[in-house]
Formats: structure tokens, sequence, C-alpha cells
């Protein structure tokens, strides 16, 4: 097996992180895997937001369980609830991957990134998880301003369509669950 698809299957969520930060030239390596992802009719139509301030970390992680409190989703309920949760993991960077909602499949084109960029951590060494959290603060109707109060501001026209958290576990890597069965049809 190759070291590409290696990584590819070794890459884990991790949910428990050191505090240090991740050297400044192993995030911006990330960030260049990440702009390498293909677009839709090459539209590249991102914007990457990196976060490694503790404090504003910390700031939208509350905002996050503020705002779960009203959730329809009733374990986001139960999930802002516990003090023992920390959705962003305590880890050091956080990177937003934000979208020009008018491109042709700005989604797409975002989630790309953010799994290259995943990869790239991974074969750095550095572990990640992808928080859907900020996504979800976004699309309620509080939500943009109290992201922009925070100083979390996109580029005009820009909606944030992936998320993840980056740093040195703090933990064994977890296993990976079972693959599911019967998931491939080949048509010959
Ligand atoms: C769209 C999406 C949203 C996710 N949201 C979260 C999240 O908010 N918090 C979290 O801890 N993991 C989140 N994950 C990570 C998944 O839980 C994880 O990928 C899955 O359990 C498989 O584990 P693995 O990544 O280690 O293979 C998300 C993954 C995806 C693709």
């Amino acid at each position: 097996m190759n070291e590409t698809i290696q990584t590819i299957l070794k890459r884990r969520s991790v949910r428990a992180y050191e505090s240090k930060q991740i050297d400044e030239k192993d995030i911006r390596q990330i960030l260049v895997a990440g702009q390498y992802a293909p677009t839709a009719m090459g539209d590249q139509p991102w914007h990457f937001t990196v976060v490694k301030n503790n404090d504003l970390i910390e700031k939208l992680q509350l905002l996050c369980k503020a705002s779960f409190k009203n959730s329809d989703i009733p374990s986001l309920r139960e999930l802002s609830t516990r003090d023992d949760v920390h959705v962003f993991y305590h880890a050091p960077t956080l990177v937003i991957v934000s979208g020009d909602s008018k491109a042709v499949a700005p989604l797409w084109d975002c989630v790309l990134a953010m799994e290259n960029m995943l990869l790239a951590a991974s074969s750095l060494g550095i572990s990640s998880c992808w928080v859907h959290s900020p996504m979800i603060v976004y699309g309620t109707p509080e939500g943009p301003a109290s992201l922009s109060t925070l100083g979390l501001n996109f580029p005009e026209g820009h909606v944030p369509y992936a998320a993840a958290v980056f740093g040195y576990s703090a933990q064994p890597l977890p296993e990976a669950a079972p693959r599911k069965p019967d998931t491939v049809t080949f048509l010959k």
C-alpha cells in the first residue's frame, strides 16, 4: 500500500488535544493542500479562516453551546448542558472554510478542501476533527451576527461550509470503525 493510501486509512477524528500549537509552516502546508482541492469550474470560491487564539476558540465554543440550548435536535440540547464537553476538544487551531454561496458548487468545493487538509495534517502527524458547530450556529437566525460580534467575519457573500480543529492528539489514535459491507457495485 503506498504512503498516500496509508495516510487516508490512518486518519481518525481525534477528540482530545495537547495545548501545544502547530508550527506556522505546518499549518501553511495544510492550507496549501486545501487550496489544491478540485473545484466546480475551477472556481476556487473559498476562504480559509484560521483561529489560533485560545480566547476566541473558547468564546466561540460557549456561543455554540448557548445556541444549542434552543436546538430542535435533542442531542444538541443535551450537549449544551454538559460542562465536560468542549465542542472543539481544547484543540489549539480551528479552521473554517467559507465559500461564495453564489459559486457553482461551494459546499462541495469547501468540503473537498477540508478533506485535503485533514489528510495533509495526518501525513504530518497532526490530528484533526471535523466540527460542525460553527455551521450549525451560522444557520440560526442570530448566528451570523453573533459570530461577527466575536470577530468571525467571512468575506462578502460567503457562508461557512466546513470547519475542523487541528492539533496534537492527547491520546492514542482511536481504531477505525469497521467498514460497512456491501457498499460497492461494479457494473461490468
Ligand atoms: C459532516 C460531518 C460532521 C461532523 N461533525 C462532527 C462534530 O460536530 N463533532 C465531532 O466530534 N465529530 C464530527 N464529525 C466527525 C465524525 O464523527 C467522524 O468522522 C466519524 O465518527 C468517523 O470517525 P473517523 O473520522 O475517525 O473515521 C463530523 C463528520 C462529518 C463528515
